[in-house]
């Protein structure tokens, strides 16, 4: 059976490291704080005047290219997982492949929030497996620190910029994506919002004057929800795989909140060892979260080790995907 397979990832981050003690100068908040409530000790953030998410975007893709010795020419379409966008047109994708020259590849960008990278995956995966395409490279740039109030202590500790990105392609060794469950249900709306800059309120002098383009998050309630539903489609893919935690090597949870991850590893009682932390070092990156915590482990990837996805995001929107991973680290 036709599957499609990640057969190389990479990241990129910004340089400048925004630390807990120098947000403790910025709002009134402090590292104990920030720790014990999320378990973020600082965050990346893109200062350079004038980029955006792509410049984040098409870094991790030159890494990646380096990396696999894939040709550029050879990639036939960019899926940007973003809610981040450099602009709300053109598309991210598009402004990638022209930092990157390639002239000959499709593109387009996913919003999905949080969950977009494993929507952009399983878009991917279906192109695959109907013989669209053979190589595609999904990346998830978020330029969070843009939509972030940083004169508001409740979000700006928890978001950090960052990119990753995959190359997918087809699999015919029983390897790759094998399931996934994804949701949406349009009940987040007014609790994971920026409320301005859409259609519905077009950027002006008052929206500016409210701090409507900057990210709002109702934490609680979105707390709650994040743990049932990533816990609800974990259990889902493993149920309709016959997965007991046993089987399971590696569980990448979206990095929003490690109490979040603590309190899904205990409800399926995974230790801790297979369960991938890198929240501490950049914070809540959305999309980029899943991929970037994947790059960062890469080098503990053995071809034929099982990994069980899931992520939580405005919408809501969410879902889980099991996969096995297809080549041995070098
Ligand atoms: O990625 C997309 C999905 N997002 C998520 O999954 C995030 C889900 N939510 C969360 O992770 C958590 O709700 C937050 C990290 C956002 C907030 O943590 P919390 O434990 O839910 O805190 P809270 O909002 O209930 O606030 C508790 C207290 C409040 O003080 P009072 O009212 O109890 O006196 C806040 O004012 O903590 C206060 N507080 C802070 N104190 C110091 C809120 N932010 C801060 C801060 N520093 N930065």
């Amino acid at each position: 059976m036709l599957r499609a397979k990640i057969t190389g990832i990479a990241s990129y981050v910004p340089d400048y490291v925004l630390t807990n003690e120098e947000l403790s100068h910025m709002v009134d908040t402090n590292d104990e704080w920030i720790t014990t409530r999320v378990g973020i000790k600082e965050r990346r953030i893109l200062k350079e005047k004038g980029t955006g998410s792509s410049d984040l975007g098409y870094r991790a893709v030159a890494r990646l290219i380096e990396k696999t010795g894939i040709r550029p020419e050879e990639i036939e379409l960019i899926i940007c997982a973003t809610s981040n966008p450099d602009y709300r047109f053109p598309s991210t994708a598009s402004i990638i492949a022209e930092k990157l020259g390639i002239k000959t590849t499709y593109g387009y960008d996913l919003e999905a929030a949080c969950a977009g990278f494993l929507v952009s995956l399983q878009a991917a995966a279906a192109y695959i497996q109907a013989g669209i395409y053979k190589k595609i490279v999904v990346v998830a740039a978020e330029k969070m620190s843009s939509m972030t109030n940083y004169k508001d202590r409740s979000t700006c500790p928890l978001f950090g910029d960052a990119a990753a990105c995959v190359l997918v392609e087809p699999s015919e060794d029983g390897t790759g994506i094998i399931d996934s469950t994804l949701h949406t249900d349009g009940i987040g709306l007014h609790h994971l919002i920026m409320n301005a800059g859409g259609s519905v309120l077009p950027a002006s002098h008052e929206t500016v004057d409210n701090n409507d383009h900057f990210v709002f998050q109702d934490g609680r309630f979105v707390f709650k929800h994040a743990v049932t539903d990533m816990i609800r489609s974990s259990n889902t893919v493993m149920l309709r795989n016959n997965l007991t935690v046993n089987d399971i090597d590696f569980f990448v949870p979206h990095q929003a909140n490690l109490r979040i991850i603590e309190a899904i590893a205990e409800r399926f009682n995974i230790p801790s060892e297979k369960v991938l932390v890198n929240i501490q070092k950049y914070g809540n990156t959305s999309a980029a979260s899943i991929p970037l915590c994947l790059s960062d482990f890469e080098s503990r990837f053995k071809k034929g080790d099982k990994f069980v996805l899931t992520a939580f995001g405005a919408g809501f929107t969410w879902g889980a995907l099991y996969l096995i991973w297809g080549y041995d680290a070098k």
